[in-house]
C-alpha cells in the first residue's frame, strides 16, 4: 500500500476524514507520518486517537514558511517514512522548491474556495465579503507559489442568506473532507496524469 505524509497546523477535521476512509479500506493508502509546525495543535491529538505517528518540528524565524533547515529536516522526516505523497491538511505555510523536488508532482493541498478566486487566508469570508452566490474548495498540487497550482478536483458550496463565517466555513469542510478523500483515492489508483496546468484524470 503506498505511504502518505500530512503536514498540519489547526484542528485537524480535513487528517480525520483522511484517515477513517484508510481505516475503512475505501482510501488505499498507509498514513504513515504526521507532522505539525504548531506545538500542541489539534491535529497532533487527532493523530495519537488515530495512531499514526506524530510529530511537532519547530518552523524557524519566519512567519509563512519554514526555515531551510525545517524544511531538510521535515524532508528527512518523511522520507525515512517512505512517504510518496505529502498532502498538506490545514499547513498555514509556503513550501519552496527544494523541498518540492523531493515528492515530484506528490505534494497536494486542499483549499477552502474554488481556486484561482479567493487565494491566501480565510477564503470562506473572502467569498462571503464578496458576495459571490456559490463557493467550494478545491485539491491542487502544490506549486511554489500560493494556492496556484495544477486542478485535480473541486466540489461546490452554496452562500446561504443567513451566512456568517463560521456557518459558511462549516458548509465548506463538509465538501473537503469527500473531496479530498476522492482526490488521494485517484493518486492511490495511479489515475492522475498531469499534462502541463492540466491533470487528467483516466
Ligand atoms: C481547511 O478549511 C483548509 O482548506 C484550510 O484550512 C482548514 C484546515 O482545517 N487550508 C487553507 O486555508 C490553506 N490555504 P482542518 O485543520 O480542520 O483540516
Amino acid at each position: 500500500m503506498k505511504k502518505i505524509g500530512i503536514l498540519g497546523s489547526g484542528k485537524g477535521s480535513n487528517f480525520e476524514a483522511l484517515a477513517e476512509a484508510a481505516r475503512e479500506g475505501w482510501l488505499p493508502v498507509k498514513i504513515a507520518l504526521l507532522l505539525s509546525d504548531v506545538p500542541g495543535a489539534g491535529i497532533l491529538d487527532l493523530a495519537a486517537k488515530h495512531k499514526v505517528p506524530a510529530d511537532y518540528i519547530p518552523p524557524g524565524p519566519f512567519r509563512t514558511k519554514l526555515s531551510p533547515e525545517a524544511e531538510a529536516e521535515y524532508v528527512k522526516r518523511l522520507k525515512d517514512a517512505g512517504v510518496e505523497l505529502v498532502a498538506l491538511a490545514g499547513f498555514m505555510r509556503l513550501l519552496s522548491q527544494p523541498f518540492l523536488d523531493e515528492f515530484p508532482n506528490a505534494v497536494v493541498n486542499i483549499h477552502p474556495s474554488l481556486l484561482p478566486a479567493f487565494p491566501g487566508l480565510e477564503s470562506w469570508k473572502q467569498a462571503l465579503d464578496y458576495g459571490v452566490r456559490f463557493t467550494g474548495c478545491t485539491v491542487h498540487l502544490v506549486t511554489p507559489e500560493m494556492d496556484a497550482g495544477p486542478i485535480i478536483g473541486q466540489a461546490l458550496a452554496p452562500v446561504l442568506p443567513n451566512d456568517t463565517p463560521d456557518t459558511l466555513h462549516a458548509r465548506i469542510q463538509v465538501q473537503e473532507h469527500k473531496l479530498y478523500v476522492e482526490c488521494l483515492k485517484l493518486w492511490a489508483e495511479g489515475r492522475l496524469r498531469i499534462e502541463g496546468r492540466r491533470v487528467v484524470v483516466s
